[in-house]
């Protein structure tokens, strides 16, 4: 299967879904705080995107995936199941990931918050892996190839003694919610698909404070974790390739771009 281009139509209901996702994101920040459950971060995006957006939550029986956010904690990488069980406190770090469906097409984003008053080591690698996320959206023009962004997250990581986790990475979107290409958030310049105007895709690295080695849990099947219980950090945005660059189809207020 080739890599699909969105047409400019395409590409207008992506950036609604888009801003949608993003939207969700600005909506959850305040509820973010010590002493709520992740099961209860569940139910209000839930309820917002079904109710206020009259929008699709993607997750929600994805492969069987039980919810309709995903809420990744401190050495959980990605692929949280929210549970009341699972109550945030004081110096946690959580990434929430959102992926909306509007009129057929995807948006798919997700952010770290800060739960109360966080370790600096913990903020840091948090700072860090935005900034990874920020510097290969800079990359994303026309031309250039998916090996030159994969492989200059890998190095911004690395120079501060993080490790790129292999198992996962970001993926072509649209109408579907994972499709070709496959973006590595590690790799060689020089290398890998060459980008062209309208492809639309995310990029989402993931970085770990310790070794790059997950674990899937075999209890519930989804949740990947860092094999040395080490922190992990996650952002996501979905982007759009334009003739001069590229549109952040998922940038929210608080973002310049
Ligand atoms: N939103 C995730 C991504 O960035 C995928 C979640 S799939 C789920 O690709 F089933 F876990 F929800
Ligand atoms: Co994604
Ligand atoms: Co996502």
């Amino acid at each position: 299967m080739a890599v699909s281009i969105k047409t400019p139509e395409e590409i207008d209901l992506m950036r609604v879904a888009g801003r949608l996702a993003a939207e969700v994101l600005e909506m959850i920040g305040p509820h973010v705080q010590p002493g709520i459950s992740t099961g209860e971060l569940d139910r209000i995006c839930h309820d917002y995107i079904v109710n206020q957006q009259q929008a699709v939550p993607a997750p929600l029986n994805y492969n069987g995936f039980p919810k309709s956010i995903c809420t990744s904690v401190n050495h959980v990488i990605c692929h949280g199941i929210p549970s009341d069980d699972k109550v945030l406190k004081d110096g946690d770090i959580i990434n929430i990931d959102i992926t909306v469906i509007k009129e057929g097409f995807h948006g798919d984003t997700s952010k770290m918050f800060l739960v109360g008053e966080v370790q600096p080591h913990a903020e840091k690698l948090v700072q860090t892996t935005q900034e990874a996320l920020y510097l290969a959206i800079d990359m994303v023009k026309p031309g250039i190839q998916l090996g030159d962004i994969g492989n200059a997250i890998q190095q911004y990581a690395e120079k501060r003694h993080y490790s790129v986790v292999r198992e996962y990475c970001g993926h072509g979107i649209g109408r579907i919610f994972h499709e070709e290409p496959q973006v590595l958030h590690y790799g060689r310049p020089g290398t890998g698909l060459t980008l062209e105007p309208g492809m639309t895709f995310t990029i989402e690295p993931m970085i770990n404070a310790g070794s790059r080695y997950t674990r899937l849990s075999k209890k519930d099947g989804w949740t990947v974790t860092t094999k040395d219980r080490r922190l992990s950090a996650q952002w996501e945005h979905t982007l759009a390739v334009l003739d001069d660059g590229c549109e952040v189809l998922t940038r929210r207020q608080e973002e310049k771009f």
